[in-house]
């Protein structure tokens, strides 16, 4: 079966894009990444999808007038590659609605909290600050409005006592590595809907149990 063809929009690091150029190395993954966006033009990235002989381009916000014709010059890079999904991964810009509506359920997003908690920048600070006892990350579609849309996968991490903003990013950001890689994967195999702005799986089985933590003694 073809694979389902995706365009990576990055601005940093891209840990994440390296956990789906990995992924995407496997001969039965069923999506390849066919060109990878970055809006900076020093993104670490970059560098990362070139080494895997992925196409590259920057898209630099600061060359346009507005964020109409940045997305314009966005959605031309993403059909001159035939992209059918579109996945942000550490992408630092707000979106129009316009774009969000062109990529309907074909956009998504990784976000490094239990959305709907903790959306928006500065998460693993205010995460430690406001004392939870579990964090972790979330896949999910994107819809007009900020870390907001429909949720495909969800990991938790518990929050340790001395956990500070770093630790906690690191234990979070393993599990994005883990999860991002998962929720392409169903996604390209076909096997998630979007049935009134809920996310249904076939074919994948909820663990069974709770979390507890500090787990009792
Ligand atoms: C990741 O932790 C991702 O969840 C976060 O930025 C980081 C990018 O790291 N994204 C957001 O906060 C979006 N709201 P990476 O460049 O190494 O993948």
């Amino acid at each position: 079966m073809a694979k389902l063809k995706v365009g990576v929009l990055i601005s940093g690091r891209g840990s994440n894009l390296q956990a789906l150029i990995d992924a995407a190395s496997a001969d039965d993954y069923p999506a390849e990444i066919v060109t990878v966006i970055s809006n900076e033009p020093g993104a670490a990235g970059l560098e990362r999808a070139a080494k895997a002989a992925i196409p590259t381009n920057v898209v630099d916000h600061r060359d346009f007038e507005g964020r109409e014709t940045f997305e314009d010059a966005l959605n031309d890079v993403l059909s001159a590659a035939a992209v059918e999904l579109v996945c942000l991964a550490g992408f630092m810009r707000l979106v129009t609605d316009g774009f969000v509506g062109r990529w309907h359920d074909r956009l998504v997003n990784v976000h490094p909290s239990l959305l709907p908690a903790f959306k928006g920048l500065d998460v693993h600070e205010r995460v430690v600050e406001a004392g939870v006892r579990f964090s972790g990350c979330t896949v999910h579609f994107l819809r007009p409005a900020m870390d907001e849309g429909p949720i495909i996968v969800q990991a938790a991490v518990p929050v340790r006592a001395g956990d500070d903003a770093p630790t906690l990013a690191a234990r979070v950001l393993a599990e994005e590595h883990r999860i991002y890689p998962l929720a392409l994967r169903l996604i390209a195999e076909g096997r998630v809907r979007v049935v009134e702005e809920r996310v249904l799986i076939t074919g994948a089985a909820a663990p069974e149990g709770v979390l507890i933590n500090p787990a009792p003694v």
